[in-house]
């Protein structure tokens, strides 16, 4: 089993992430998230948004529909540009995305020494997503490259055609060109079309952020990898509004923040890298991912982008109302240019459980332990009586509730006390609580630590405030 089928299987039995409709065999591409996985996504998200909207008293939230009018989509241009370009494999019936197909094939070139032609075939690749005839380019390339599908091993494609990913609906009774209307695709233009009333309404002068957390919806032709590529997903983005040509200084700056919020929650760096983009989007003058290293590979988790004036100069023209901004300090008006941070949560979620996952070999037996960043960790405590008698469960379930005022706390009377720790590392939970013999004489439980195993013994009256220090100072171990 790869890392990331353990990590699937994980998920369902210890209840992080669900297949959705479980019970009429799933819905392809889209999860739940269980009891541990709400929390751990939670915790992500409030995270995001203390980093964003709290400690920055330039940065505003919002919670704009996912419903919008359908306009905003012709504006931002995904009516007529937000296409995947997709490949059938004929003997296996099973479509792919062109550029994906190529690049793991440029990928397997470069890995096998063959740096010539990789630089080749990158070429012609990058040629081809700038030309006009793009899905007809990329096609050429699979064909003179003998590339084979993934499954089949096969060489017998159909032509390369572009799909539109947006999921499209009807608004009210009537199904026709008139009522259609779409989920949206991204969070941003929800900000960008709300950008004056936020500004006025915040009385925030630029540079200033507005910062949101929802769902998004993309009708991905490809969608596999568990919940790295879903149809319903979450975003979390800020659209940083500056004034024109201040862009790539604070392009600059989002990219270093951005990369350290990763960081912060327990990522190790080198597991994490920029990615610069080589094809631009149509709004973008500047791009970069960041990408961390899957069991399947670097993927991107969250694209910071310099988008220019484009959303609000396009919105303005297609709504006949005013984007510009009066600027105090430089005394004139100006269309603010943007900078995005655009991240996943459910990919943030997916790198932290498999930045989390380890196996140890703990006196003979195997242990999984979810090493979670204790901020970040679903239940932060559990506390067990050693044995069901002479008033440990009552004292145990006591303290459980005391510090259920702090964080999210668990209390468990089943099973041997080995079998509580081994469920608890399998949840990611830092701390064991246990309420033994000495404890119904001193007051003091013992506290074992989910990492180095270690126990200590810790005034019941002081247990909270000695886990949160703990948490504040928590490190990786090696
Ligand atoms: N507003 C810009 C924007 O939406 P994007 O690169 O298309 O940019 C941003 O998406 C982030 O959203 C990605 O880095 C990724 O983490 C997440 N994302 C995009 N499509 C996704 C999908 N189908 N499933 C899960 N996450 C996705």
């Amino acid at each position: 089993m790869d890392l990331l089928e353990k990590i699937v299987s994980l998920s369902k039995r210890r209840g992080f992430v669900f297949p959705s409709s479980d019970i009429y065999g799933g819905l392809a591409a889209t999860y739940d998230y269980g009891p541990l996985g709400v929390e751990l996504k939670r915790n992500a998200k409030e995270r995001w948004w203390r980093d964003m909207v709290y400690r920055n008293d330039n940065i505003e939230g919002l919670d704009a529909a996912i419903l919008m009018h359908p306009t905003v989509w012709k504006a931002s241009g995904h009516v007529d540009a937000f296409h995947d370009p997709m490949i059938d494999d004929k003997a296996s019936k099973r479509r792919y995305r062109a550029d994906e197909l190529i690049e793991r094939h440029i990928e397997k070139l470069e890995a096998r020494g063959k740096e010539e032609q990789a630089g080749r075939v990158r070429e012609r690749f990058l040629a081809a997503l700038h030309s006009d005839n793009m899905p007809k380019e990329l096609h050429r390339i699979i064909l003179d490259e003998e590339i084979r599908g993934p499954d089949s091993g096969a060489f017998d494609w159909t032509e390369v055609r572009q799909f539109n990913l947006m999921f499209e609906t009807h608004a009210g009774a009537v199904a026709d060109d008139e009522t259609r209307i779409w989920l949206r695709p991204e969070t941003a233009q929800g900000i960008f079309v709300n950008f004056r009333l936020a500004q006025e309404t915040s009385r925030q002068q630029i540079p200033f952020g507005i910062a949101q957390i929802g769902k998004a919806f993309r009708n991905e032709i490809v969608a596999r990898r568990f919940i790295f590529r879903m149809r319903e997903f979450e975003q979390m983005e800020m659209q940083y509004f500056v004034a024109p040509g201040t862009q790539m200084e604070h392009f600059e700056d989002w990219r270093e923040r951005r990369m350290q919020w990763h960081i912060d929650n327990g990522v190790r760096p080198e597991r994490l890298r920029w990615h610069e983009h080589e094809k631009l989007a149509h709004y973008a003058d500047a791009a970069f991912d960041v990408q961390y290293d899957f069991p399947m590979g670097w993927q991107e988790i969250e694209g910071i982008h310099s988008r220019t004036d484009f959303d609000l100069r396009r919105h303005q023209e297609f709504s006949g109302k005013k984007m510009e901004y009066f600027d105090p300090k430089r005394q004139e008006k100006y269309i603010p240019y943007v900078v995005e941070t655009s991240a996943g949560l459910d990919r943030t979620v997916l790198m932290l459980l498999c930045e989390a996952y380890e196996e140890e070999k703990v006196e003979g037996e195997e242990r999984v332990v979810m090493k979670f960043h204790p901020e970040i960790a679903p239940v932060k405590a559990a506390v067990f009586p050693l044995v069901k008698r002479d008033g440990m469960p009552e004292a145990a379930r006591a303290l459980a509730a005391d510090l259920r005022e702090h964080f999210k706390a668990f209390y468990d009377e089943s099973g041997s006390i080995g079998k509580r720790y081994r469920r608890m590392d399998e949840a990611g939970t830092p701390f064991c609580v246990t309420v033994d013999g000495e404890t119904m004489e001193t007051g003091a439980v013992t506290i074992r630590d989910r990492d180095s195993m270690a126990q200590e013994r810790v005034a019941t009256e002081h247990a909270a405030a000695w886990m949160k220090d703990r948490m504040k100072a928590w490190r990786r171990s090696a």
